[in-house]
């Protein structure tokens, strides 16, 4: 969606902005602009590409700071007029802004002496801005006026013409500040400046944030505050694409080392143990009826897979919910639900509504994600880390698989604390856990193989995977895979249900792809493989033992009990990126597609 970045400093600003943007582009986006001090503010705005903008814009400009945003259109198309930066009547304030402004129809009227140019809500915001000066407040007072008068989520940031400062404020959509050597950057998230510095301050609702080219003020809800710096350990080179020719095939491949640090210093395996150092009390847990996951997309498809592991692992009933879907059912005892957040990102619209809707019930609130300072940490009683490194193709991989193995780490602690798991089970899962990475190696070594695989098929007509118990989400999430990057029809079924209808959609063009490891209930499943094969459909079997013989193509699994089916699907990535690279898909930002999805 919409990225921000800026800098002020002793650097020239404009070639840092340039390739914040660049770095930005993985959100999604459908324009770009840029604003830079160069004595007045130079606007310039494209729609397309970000390297449309550059090429219309200088290289450098002597500018001490600029501010740029990559727009992805809510209110307006994507044209040069409606892209971000947008002025006031005289162009002397400058304004990016993430998110939607709701009451900009009623600011827009009381502006009636103003002209207009763009279709946007933002647009309203350097306009009033404007007026508040007029009125004689400095900048830093006008745009806290001006932020006042906003309702709905954003993210704006500021500069005005004469001063030198930038302004930031931000409700309900990520900012984050980097403290650099020579300046400071400010963006929506730090793959931005990670470059540059990893030296962080994440901005909250309700901060005003005024920097300059020595440092920051920051003010919360109007008092002056010592911003808190975090140190990343995030290489820089971990947001760069490493000799692969796509960021998704790089992260594909990283899963194994992503996954040693998901795990590192967490597991006791001979104790049966796992550590996420929560604070959530063992009596709460021991008490606990029900566990309500909330979350969209792939992280929705993680969420399926932790609840059969929290039923089966700590016997709790857990239910996994749409966040876009959620409400909370009167009957429950709030003090014995748990809503758990499951976000990437830690920015999604939809999951953030959604876990402060089980906040306003009354539920103590958990979230796994990947990002620290995120919006969803503070929304939520608890946040456990997943350490997947920054994932930047939108279609997710790495973090799938560390969101399951938190997840199933949190199903050990939670089956151990309720006295519902036995050392000797937990020690089986924690080794299972253990041996993932080196599994999915495994995979990985094979991948000349799914390239030819995925040669031989990637002109069907359509997609079919399949799957049970663990098997079930797995199959679901690689028909998302393959649908968001190739562009193709995929459907993913729980393998029982095939001949309850999708059965009549199966011919010799409909390749369908079954997940036969355990944890996925394969004896019952292979009944499915021959149903499928009586009506001429290929059949792609990921399997761990037996389970081959009747397979048209077979992509063989180590065995890592619970967690199979979680390698299995590393196939299932694989395969869809080369089936979209043999068609020439835009695969890191796939149309229409975002990776951070801050609207509801
Ligand atoms: C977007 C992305 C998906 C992602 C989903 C949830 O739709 O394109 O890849 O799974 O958001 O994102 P989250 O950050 O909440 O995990």
């Amino acid at each position: 969606m919409c990225g921000i970045t800026g800098y002020i400093g002793d650097q020239d600003a404009l070639p840092l902005v340039r390739t914040g943007l660049q770095n930005l582009e993985y959100r999604g986006y459908d324009s770009a602009g840029i604003a830079a001090d160069t004595g007045e503010l130079s606007i310039y705005k494209r729609s397309g590409k970000v390297k449309e903008l550059l090429s219309a814009a200088p290289e450098s400009a002597d500018a001490r700071r600029a501010i740029g945003h990559t727009r992805w259109s809510t209110h307006g198309p994507p044209t040069d007029t409606n892209a971000h930066p947008h002025t006031n009547c005289d162009g002397s304030v400058a304004v990016v802004h993430n998110g939607i402004v709701e009451n900009y129809d009623t600011i827009k009227d009381e502006l009636a002496d103003h002209t207009f140019e763009s279709d946007t809500d933002t647009e309203v915001i350097p306009h009033l801005i404007s007026e508040y000066l007029d009125d004689g407040l400095t900048p830093a007072d006008a745009v806290r006026e001006t932020v006042n008068r906003l309702s709905g989520s954003y993210a704006i940031v500021v500069m005005v013409a004469g001063d030198d400062r930038i302004y930031a404020a931000r409700n309900e959509s990520p900012l984050v500040i980097g403290h650099g050597d020579d300046g400071m950057f400010l963006a929506s998230d730090v793959t931005a400046f990670l470059e540059e510095t990893q030296r962080v301050t994440y901005m909250q609702d309700g901060d005003l944030a005024v920097l300059s080219a020595t440092g920051l003020n920051l003010y919360r809800h109007g008092e002056m505050v010592d911003p808190e710096i975090e140190t990343l350990d995030w290489e820089a080179d971990a947001a760069e694409k490493g000799g692969y020719s796509h960021y998704m095939l790089k992260e594909i491949h990283e899963q194994p080392s992503a996954l040693r640090q998901t795990i590192s210093g967490r597991l006791d395996v001979d104790a049966g143990e796992a550590d996420l150092e929560l604070a959530i009390p063992d009596e709460y847990l021991q008490s606990l009826d029900e566990i309500q996951i909330v979350a969209c997309g792939t992280s929705y498809y993680a969420g399926e897979y932790a609840a059969r592991l929290f039923e089966e692992l700590a016997n709790v009933r857990t239910t996994v919910t749409i966040a876009s879907e959620y409400a909370v059912n009167d009957s429950r005892d709030p003090w014995r639900t748990l809503g758990l957040a499951v976000t990437q990102s830690g920015e999604t619209a939809d999951t953030l509504s959604a876990i402060r809707t089980a906040s306003d019930a009354g539920m103590k609130t958990m979230a796994v994600t990947n990002t620290l300072g995120s919006s969803v940490t503070r929304e939520t009683n608890e946040s456990v880390f997943i350490r997947a490194g920054p994932e930047i193709g939108v279609a997710a991989t790495k973090t799938f698989a560390s969101q399951v193995a938190t997840l199933g780490m949190l199903a050990v602690a939670f089956g151990r604390k309720r006295g519902e798991l036995s050392r000797d089970r937990a020690a089986t899962v924690l080794e299972n856990l253990r041996s993932i990475p080196g599994a999915i190696q495994q995979v990985l070594d094979r991948d000349q193989q799914i390239g030819a695989v995925a040669e031989a098929y990637a002109d069907s007509d359509s997609f079919f995977f399949i799957g049970r118990h663990l098997g079930y989400p797995v199959a679901l999430e690689g028909a998302l895979k393959l649908k968001e990057i190739s562009y193709d029809h995929a459907e993913g079924f729980a393998a029982g249900e095939l001949k309850h209808g999708p059965l009549a959609l199966v011919t010799g063009h409909t390749p369908v792809l079954a997940v036969l490891t355990e944890g996925a209930r394969p004896q019952e499943t292979q009944n499915n493989v021959k149903e499928v094969q009586a009506r001429e459909a290929p059949v792609i079997g990921a399997t761990t033992s037996d389970y081959n013989r009747y397979l048209d193509e077979t992509f063989s699994v180590p065995d890592v009990g619970v967690f199979s089916p979680l390698v299995a699907n590393v196939y299932w990535q694989l395969f869809a990126y080369y089936v979209a690279d043999l068609k020439d898909r835009s695969i890191d930002k796939p149309r229409n597609l975002a990776k951070s999805v801050t609207v509801e």
